[in-house]
């Protein structure tokens, strides 16, 4: 597959068709998805593939927890999760969670997420991490960059079997209940469940903001950079 449309039409599939994922089409992707970057080259991901019925089972429960609380947040207008979110905010906004949860559909990706053919739990092993920005006093994020490119690059692998799919972040919420169905060690975070599969509908250009609405030159409020885009709207 030409990279520029990998890279423009690798969206988040959440339907699958029931065709199963072998074994062997999955190693291959991961490894594909194991020359991904991280700081120092540490490689401090770990995947778990979860085939038992009753630990999907426990890690849809889970997730369904946070995907509640993520769909009250966005009903109140919210960026669920910010880290500069107002808390009393964001508490007065999930206490709506139960009625979200109880007009969900039973046909939706969250409800069905132990059905999906492939799930992976991916795991990080805290001590592999370069978190250079550990100490400065705001929320750290750079050592999520020495696992997120692992997952990227695994949903590009996939792409070259045909094959859909997406990274999910909700049973994090959860991440003791996960950690402690799936035996991850304390010294060890769950950086999200990702699902795989064969997917229902075709992958078509994405939808993102232009260049020039996200950079500027020499400084913040410097002028935009940019003067429209070059990738083809056929993709
Ligand atoms: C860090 C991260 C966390 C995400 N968590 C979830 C999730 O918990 N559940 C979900 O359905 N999608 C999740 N997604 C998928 C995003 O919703 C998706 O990438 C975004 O809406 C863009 O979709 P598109 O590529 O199809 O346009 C996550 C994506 C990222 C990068």
């Amino acid at each position: 597959m030409e990279l520029l449309t990998a890279l423009t039409t690798t969206g988040a599939f959440r339907e699958f068709t029931s065709d199963a994922v072998a074994d062997a089409d999955l190693e291959r992707v991961l490894d594909i998805a194991r020359f991904a970057p991280s700081g120092g080259n540490r490689q401090g991901w770990r995947v778990i593939v979860v085939k038992d019925p009753a630990i999907r089972r426990g890690l849809r429960d889970l997730y369904l927890d946070g995907w509640y609380q993520y769909l009250a947040q966005r009903a109140a207008g919210l960026t669920p999760w910010s880290p500069t979110a107002d808390r009393a905010v964001e508490a007065a906004a999930i206490e709506h969670a139960p009625d979200i949860a109880e007009a969900a559909s039973p046909d939706d990706f969250s409800e069905r997420l132990h059905e999906v053919p492939v799930l992976l739990a991916l795991v990080v092993d805290l001590g592999e991490l370069a978190a250079v920005d550990r100490d400065l006093n705001r929320y750290s994020f750079v050592g999520a960059a020495s696992v997120y490119p692992f997952a990227w690059n695994l949903l590009l692998a996939a792409r070259e079997l045909d094959l859909g799919g997406v990274l999910t972040t909700m049973a994090t919420r959860r991440e003791t209940d996960a950690n402690a169905l799936l035996g991850v060690p304390a010294d060890h975070a769950l950086a999200g469940l990702i699902a795989l599969g064969h997917p229902v509908r075709t992958f078509s250009r994405l939808t993102r903001a232009e260049v020039s609405s996200f950079t500027t030159i020499d400084g913040f409020g410097g002028p935009a950079f940019g003067a429209g885009s070059a990738v083809p709207s056929t993709l």
